[in-house]
């Protein structure tokens, strides 16, 4: 005997993302503030000036990949049912990304999922993780392996928190911003070629350009079954450099960075990019500090760590091919010889 289970699926998850200057924000119920040492200390003040609430605590939590585990979830969880959290309470993200994928998954999971707001205060928070609803956090298999889709109810994007951060995060912000525009618009990386991401003022309608394509690519594709996937234009180099250098040598953006070359001339070699248009990318890199090469020293053992990636748990590894300016294709099908040709140029630094 078999039993249809009905499930409507109408739920309407849209939301918006606000970019300006942070307004009053006004809750009729209990709200916790998840941060870390560093941001609370530049920034906790001013989101209090902005924040009234039935009630309200803040959960802090330590700062740095390191410990976006499930123990620090498990700390935020617990604190939450100290302070007698119900479904209708409320979380608000303030931080970078590592504060909020942890904030959304512990929001995804707290009684089976409760609302939670992103105030992101990194440049690659603003522009790429606060949006898009992946939430979650690492383990020992790898990054992000564990988590949830599950869509903040609002997004507050401040310029001004980014006064504070330090000049090689905001670069590595910088560099998931020139992500966006290669692979869907070229007319925002040709506006790109042209500005000063350093000037402040500039810098806002940047963070616009970038999550208008992120909202246009997760609205077509929000769990990440085809499309969204071209986000990953850079990382799947760049999540082996990370590996490699454990963590310490490179910052995420900056390892996408030099990924974001290497992906660069497999296109080439496959027809996808001529010289001029990945020479165009790398001098945009370089304009602010970003690495564009990295000294492989086992080009086997490299393409071997491509495997434990987590988008090629399924054994074959799927690499983000960019197309010309402003267009980009997944490709499962590449031969390891063209793979080990890109490689090869690499080894011991040969690939200036
Ligand atoms: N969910 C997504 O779609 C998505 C997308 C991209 C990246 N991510 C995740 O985002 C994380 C990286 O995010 P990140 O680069 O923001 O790193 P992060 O959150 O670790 O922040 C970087 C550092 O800057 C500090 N900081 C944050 N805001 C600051 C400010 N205004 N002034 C001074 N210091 C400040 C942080 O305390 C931290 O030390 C990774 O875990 C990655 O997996 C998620």
């Amino acid at each position: 005997m078999n039993i249809d289970i009905r499930l409507k699926r109408e739920i309407d998850n849209s939301y918006q993302v606000h970019l300006g200057e942070l307004p009053a924000l006004k809750f009729d119920t209990k709200i916790a503030i998840v941060t870390n040492p560093t941001v609370s200390g530049f920034h906790l003040d001013y989101l209090l000036s902005k924040l009234s609430a039935k009630e309200f605590c803040v959960i802090t939590v330590e700062d740095g990949e390191n410990f976006k585990t499930l123990a620090t979830i498990e700390k935020v969880l617990n604190e939450m049912f100290e302070h007698k959290f119900n479904r209708s309470s409320m979380l608000i993200a303030l931080g970078g990304g590592v504060i909020g994928d942890m904030t959304g998954f512990a929001a995804s999971i707290y009684q089976r999922g409760i609302d939670f707001v992103q105030i992101p205060t990194t440049l690659l928070s603003q522009v790429d993780a606060s949006v898009g609803g992946k939430t979650g956090v690492n383990n020992s298999y790898g990054k992000n392996l564990i988590g949830a889709f599950h869509q903040p109810k609002d997004v507050y994007i401040d310029p001004y928190f980014l006064s504070t951060l330090p000049s090689r995060e905001y670069a590595a912000g910088i560099a998931e911003i020139i992500k966006m525009a290669v692979c869907f618009d070229k007319a925002f990386f040709e506006w790109l070629e042209e500005a000063d991401l350093n000037d402040r003022s500039v810098i806002k309608e940047a963070i616009a350009k970038s999550v208008q394509t992120k909202a246009m690519v997760v609205s077509q594709d929000e769990k990440e079954k085809g499309l969204r996937a071209a986000l990953n234009y850079g990382h799947t180099f760049g999540h082996v450099i990370e590996n490699e250098t454990a963590y310490t040598q490179y910052l995420h953006g900056e390892s996408v960075s030099i990924g974001m070359v290497m992906a660069n001339e497999l296109a080439m070699r496959l027809g996808k990019m001529n010289a001029d248009e990945a020479g165009r990318i790398k001098r945009l890199l370089v304009k602010y500090d970003l690495p564009v090469t990295y000294a492989i020293s086992n080009i086997d053992s490299f393409y071997e760590a491509f495997f434990l990636d987590k988008k090629s748990l399924d054994s074959n590894i799927t690499f983000i091919v960019p197309e010309h300016l402003g267009g980009v294709q997944l490709r499962s099908d590449i031969s390891k010889e063209i793979v080990m040709d890109v490689l090869k140029a690499y080894v011991e630094s040969k690939g200036e």
